[in-house]
């Protein structure tokens, strides 16, 4: 069932890539996945209860490191901390305009109480542990974002979240040892937003068959960046750095170069901050050692 208001079979990225998969191993799983796209513009319609339920049990129900569960996922509805969430993530208008985000922490606080209340003393306080936290809360965003797209409606993940960690911290009342690693704002797309799932990386470029090659790198970047300069998708978009380039010429490899050359291109003006992100996350309780 779909409740989007026009998920009409989307075009997968099976049919967009033109790969010979057999029919029988196109689930509609696989569907789902494949058609994936970011949604950026939301009707304000709510999502009901028992819809978000349904997302929430899939993101409880993604895999755990050694079970230790370590993320919480928080819920937020009030319009109002919607609107400031979106603030403190950069002024990403359609964290306001959609009705619901979910931040997926990594959560070692439960795992600090559980060793008080057993009697034991914590020594996880290391890198591996944040890293496992992390992990766990990325794939319960995963699970989440593929439960709300099969059910029709539009999501995008929200890393700008990590940009203010110490705000977002005091607006979601976060104790210590909880730190959000990302954001997932759900909703139903505005009618005719949706443009089809966004080209990706030839696949040789990023699945080596038994050992890594680095072999046709370039074609694979070339080819990819045509794709993406037809595609227009970065047309208007050029991250500010001489020389201002055409359009016709500016794609994947020049946007992501350039996006990488310093923090502040990376993700945004705000997102300099990330650049002291160890430390950030070191006062959230966790240790990077
Ligand atoms: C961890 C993570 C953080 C992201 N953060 C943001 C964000 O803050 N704002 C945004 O608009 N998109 C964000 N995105 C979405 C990516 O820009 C998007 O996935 C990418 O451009 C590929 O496009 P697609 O998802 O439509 O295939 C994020 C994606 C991931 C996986």
């Amino acid at each position: 069932m779909s409740l989007g208001a026009e998920n009409t079979s989307p075009r997968t990225r099976i049919d967009q890539e033109q790969l010979a998969i057999a029919p029988e191993f196109v689930t509609d799983t696989i569907r789902v996945l494949t058609s994936h796209e970011s949604i950026r513009s939301f009707q304000t319609t709510p999502i009901a209860a028992d819809a978000l339920e349904a997302i929430l049990v899939s993101a409880r129900s993604a895999p755990t490191s050694s079970n230790l569960q370590a993320y919480s996922i928080i819920v937020v509805e009030d319009e109002q901390r919607r609107a400031r969430m979106a603030h403190l993530v950069g002024d990403q208008r359609y964290v306001a305009e959609a009705p619901v985000m979910l931040i997926f922490c990594a959560d070692v606080s439960r795992l600090h109480y559980l060793s008080q209340r057993q009697g034991h003393s914590f020594a996880a306080d290391n890198l591996e542990m944040f890293l496992t936290a992390s992990i766990d809360a990325s794939l319960a965003l995963e699970n989440a974002l593929v439960a709300a797209e099969s059910l029709g409606f539009g999501a995008v993940p929200i890393g700008s979240v990590r940009n203010e960690p110490g705000l977002i911290a005091e607006e979601l009342a976060l104790p210590t040892g909880v730190f959000a690693v990302a954001g997932l704002t759900i909703g139903y797309p505005t009618p005719g937003v949706r443009r089809g799932a966004k080209p990706r990386l030839p696949s040789e470029s990023v699945v080596h068959r038994e050992q890594y090659s680095t072999e046709s790198v370039e074609r694979h970047v070339s080819d990819y960046d045509a794709v993406m300069i037809a595609n227009g998708l970065y047309a208007g978009r050029q991250v500010a750095s001489d020389p201002h380039i055409p359009d016709a010429e500016y794609g994947w490899a020049e946007h992501t170069a350039r996006r990488t050359s310093k923090p502040e291109t990376l993700a945004g003006p705000s997102a300099a901050l990330r650049d002291h992100l160890k430390d950030e996350v070191e006062a959230r309780g966790f240790s990077i050692r």
